[in-house]
């Protein structure tokens, strides 16, 4: 069933864009940390090529691509850059550390991109294709060209574009399905089209860029490859701008387990998979849907006494990969309060985790005080506090201590103690119901503009001792938002934790641009 096609004009590069495109969409944002750990992730799991992001975007942008660039091992590292050359000269500047660099420009080709928002002529848009493509070449010799909204582009045009950027040195060429809009035959026609009537089109690979807006992001990406497309731009758990983009996750194994009537290869390690959607859930806190197909919590769940039977007659009954494969280990009983430091540095290194010993310390305190707590220590619970641990390290502003008082006798009161750039001050406040009472406080002592976009409670694990982890997303003047996330057995303290780390992305993004969140306020202070 997963014979690998191993010919090297059947190799499909994988191009990820889960620190460009996906951490674009609202809530998505990462910090520097994060974005550093998943590129890490994603060069060791075999990505061909890390999109690392948008370098004239922002300082914050441009520092990460150089650092991810610094530190990459096998990936190429690539900017993304518009047009004009003081675009494509920032983006270059920022790839310059990495060993293997690429520049991907790109330019609107359709109709109603051209009309409204470049207000150019066909003719100037040309001009402007083989002017970005030749400063971008003078730069680096991996050059992408991508005509954004292909997908609603006139193909006498396209094709002319495409023909110019080849000649003009772009070494591949990307048809973006920008606005999520082409079905599977007619992208695969659109690329049969541009390979058979582009005269150059021998000198590029051609790479395909859906997003989902029909769900057909996946289903789209796979029909180019069959029409000659050799790149797939693609993101972790299909993170993206609207409904995202394909998820590199399933267009890798689509691949392997029906490698008969798709016959390419990648080369990503398939075990590292679940690791890295789970890192970049925790990284930009979006949670991966629970029937999310290859890294699903339910995608290997057989829940239905026929299903549960035929599974333990034979695995292949109901499975078309088995878990192990995509990196997923089986759930497990992992330890208790008797565990020692050794065995928990045993187990997040079977878990995937790299940690500073700094790290590895703090989440040792705090797994002990879970287990203190609760009898049953699973997986999942290791990996939220880790999670968590990784994502706060940096925090300016920190839960010290809670208590609420709730119940049917309103109003609910909450006492907060937050430590705020190693001060610590303490306010006490009512509100609508003990979560209300909870982020009054925090806006009492860290007063800002910031609105509460979502707040969303899940189980980490299953029973009553289970941890809550708390979403919160939120939003500042401009309209962009973060999101964060916090666990804790008590449902409360996960609120805050969550609030909090969303407060102190947002003071992170304020330092590195300017966004209203208010200064945070000491009034009374104590020495602990
Ligand atoms: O969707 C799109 O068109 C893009 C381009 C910048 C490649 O993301
Ligand atoms: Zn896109």
């Amino acid at each position: 069933m997963t014979t690998q096609a191993q010919s090297d004009k059947d190799r499909v590069v994988i191009f990820d864009t889960t620190l460009r495109d996906g951490e674009q969409c609202p809530g998505a944002t990462m910090t520097h940390e994060e974005k550093l750990e998943v590129a890490e992730l994603l060069d060791d799991m075999g990505v061909d090529i890390i999109e690392a992001g948008f370098p004239i975007a922002s300082e914050g942008d441009f520092a990460a691509v150089q650092e991810i660039a610094t530190r990459s091992k096998n990936a190429v590292i690539c900017g993304l850059s518009r047009a004009a050359p003081k675009d494509i000269d920032r983006c270059a500047e920022a790839i310059k550390p990495a060993k293997r660099r690429r520049i991907h420009t790109f330019l609107s080709t359709s109709p109603v991109h051209m009309k409204y928002k470049l207000q150019k002529e066909p003719h100037e848009v040309l001009e402007m294709v083989i002017a970005q493509v030749t400063r971008a070449r003078s730069h680096t010799d991996d050059v992408e060209w991508s005509a954004e909204d292909a997908t609603r582009t006139e193909h006498d045009f396209l094709c002319r574009c495409v023909e110019a950027a080849i000649k003009a040195g772009a070494t591949t060429i990307n048809i973006p399905d920008t606005v999520g809009y082409t079905v599977p035959e007619e992208y695969f026609a659109l690329m049969k089209m541009l390979r058979e009537r582009v005269p150059n089109s021998d000198q590029a690979r051609f790479s395909v860029h859906c997003h989902n807006d029909l769900g057909m992001a996946v289903a789209n990406s796979l029909a180019g490859v069959k029409a000659g497309a050799r790149q797939i731009e693609c993101t972790i758990n299909g993170i993206g701008e609207r409904a995202g983009n394909a998820a590199l996750e399933e267009v890798v194994m689509a691949m392997r387990v029906r490698n008969d009537v798709l016959p390419y290869s990648t080369g990503i390690d398939a075990t590292m998979l679940t690791r890295a959607s789970k890192l970049v859930s925790a990284a930009t806190s979006f949670p991966v849907q629970y029937n999310k197909a290859i890294v699903g919590r339910n995608a290997f769940a057989h829940e239905s006494g026929i299903h549960q039977d035929g599974m333990l007659k034979h695995t292949q009954t109901y499975e078309i990969m088995t878990p192990e494969t995509v990196g997923v280990k089986q759930t497990s009983l992992v330890m208790g309060k008797h565990s020692g430091r050794h065995a928990f540095e045993h187990k997040l290194e079977e878990l995937g985790y790299k940690v500073s010993s700094n790290q590895l310390e703090d989440a040792f305190v705090r797994f002990k005080a879970l287990a203190d707590r609760k009898k049953q220590i699973y997986d999942e619970d290791i990996e939220a506090l880790v999670d968590e641990e990784i994502a706060h390290a940096q925090d300016r502003v920190k839960l010290v201590s809670l208590s609420v008082i709730a119940g049917t006798r309103g109003p609910q009161r909450a006492t907060m103690k937050l430590d705020i750039e190693g001060r610590v001050a303490l306010e006490e406040c009512e509100g609508n119901g003990p979560v209300d009472a909870i982020f009054n406080c925090i806006k009492a002592l860290v007063p800002h503009e910031a609105v509460l976009e979502l707040y969303q409670v899940h189980a980490v694990t299953e029973g009553t001792d289970a941890q809550a982890e708390v979403s919160v997303r939120l939003s500042d003047k401009s309209g962009r938002s973060v999101t964060s996330r916090g666990s804790d057995p008590d449902t409360l303290v996960a609120s805050a934790k969550a609030y909090l780390g969303a407060l102190n992305k947002l003071m992170v993004r304020r330092q590195k641009g300017g966004i209203a969140v208010g200064e945070a306020r000491v009034h009374s202070t104590d020495a602990g």
